[in-house]
């Protein structure tokens, strides 16, 4: 049995307030609790978005009934609310801006747009981007403009986390993470077949890349600085209908597959701790969680099942995956909050990281 603190995840799409039939405060932070993770940063692209007082207000209310584990709740940058998201900064885990297409309404296709949100959130905060490839540099130029952190989410190509390497070496502050599916699993799909093929299940974003961009990732591990699920839940019926969203759950496969690796070599459990406690918990400056920590069977193997996961969304793209490494309890400020496949803490119980010194 090894012991392990409780992981922060920074990236993770609750669905409530709006899609609660997709997941919800209570099932997502149970899913959390059941692998291994004890903070959860939650995305603003809920319905409606967490734009403003109101609709964080609304996000905070359902996260104070109902979750199990701790959190803070992400805002989205809209074309006309950077005031607005600056002053509500201090209750926030940070900003959140969607400089590409994807699900949901927060959309900035104007780079005008990025303008005031670059000038005006607090420096001491970072701003999240959804960036993908050449976005991605312009991300990185504004960053080095308004010399101001960013931190780029769910990175997948070659180019991409070169260009990141290649910007931290000049001294622009840049930070990012790296999803599990992105290091795991490579793209099925050609890219003159795509669009032809129904990916359905298949389909997140980023996508799948091809093996070189994920040998690129694994070459370039020093260059990540986060583990992030981007659990983005989303209902087997929804995701085998004509029009699947995209995304995938991650929470209760994160710990397994990085554990996984560990056991294969490619990863230390000291990379592990890095990227999943420690780095997160810096740059999004969050606070130690005391009493807190996770013990894991590092030697038990088993097969990924979705029917044994505690999000609501009833599916995996690791389905019968093969992995080695078990979450058996999960101390959380002191309680029991989770062993051997029960969750042992109340609605409720989860603390807002951002309203509250931790004691
Ligand atoms: C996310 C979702 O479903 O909210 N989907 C995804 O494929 N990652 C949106 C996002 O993070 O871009
Ligand atoms: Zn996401």
């Amino acid at each position: 049995m090894i012991k392990l603190p409780g992981l922060i995840d920074p990236h993770v799409h609750v669905r409530e307030p709006g899609q609660t039939h997709k997941e919800d405060w209570d099932s997502v932070t149970q899913a959390a609790l059941a692998g291994g993770v004890t903070m959860i940063l939650a995305m603003p692209n809920t319905k409606p978005p967490i734009f403003d007082e109101a609709t964080l207000d609304l996000a905070l209310d359902a996260a104070k009934q109902k979750a199990r584990c701790d959190y803070a709740q992400f805002l989205g940058a809209g074309p006309d609310n950077a005031d607005i998201v600056s002053s509500l900064a201090p209750k926030a885990a940070g900003l959140k801006m969607y400089l590409d297409s994807t699900f949901g309404e927060l959309r900035l296709d104007d780079m005008t747009l990025w303008i005031p949100h670059f000038q005006t959130y607090p420096k001491e905060y970072p701003i999240v981007l959804h960036s993908e490839s050449r976005t991605m540099a312009a991300g990185i130029l504004f960053a080095a403009i308004y010399d101001r952190p960013i931190h780029i989410a769910h990175v997948s190509l070659k180019e991409e986390i070169l260009l990141i390497k290649a910007a931290k070496e000049k001294g622009i502050k840049v930070t990012c993470e790296v999803c599990p599916h992105h290091l795991f699993m490579v793209s099925q799909v050609s890219d003159n077949e795509r669009g032809k093929k129904k990916e359905g299940q298949m389909e997140v974003r980023p996508r799948l890349a091809k093996q070189e961009d994920v040998d690129a990732l694994w070459a370039n591990l020093n260059v990540i600085d986060c583990f992030a699920t981007d659990h983005a839940p989303h209902t087997l019926a929804e995701k085998d209908s004509d029009n699947p969203p995209p995304g995938f759950p991650g929470l209760e496969t994160l710990l397994p597959l990085l554990l996984t690796a560990v056991d294969l070599g490619r990863l230390t459990l000291d990379d592990l701790i890095q990227k999943s406690v420690v780095n997160p918990r810096n740059i999004f400056h969050l606070p130690e969680q005391s009493e807190t920590w996770i013990e894991v069977d590092e030697n038990a193997t088993y097969e990924i099942r979705a029917a044994e996961q505690f999000s609501k969304c009833g599916w995996t793209p690791f389905e019968g995956w093969q992995v080695k490494g078990r979450v058996k309890r999960v101390v959380l400020r002191g309680k029991t909050a989770f062993e051997d496949g029960k969750i042992l803490v109340e609605q409720g119980y989860g603390r807002n990281v951002r309203a509250l010194e931790m004691e």
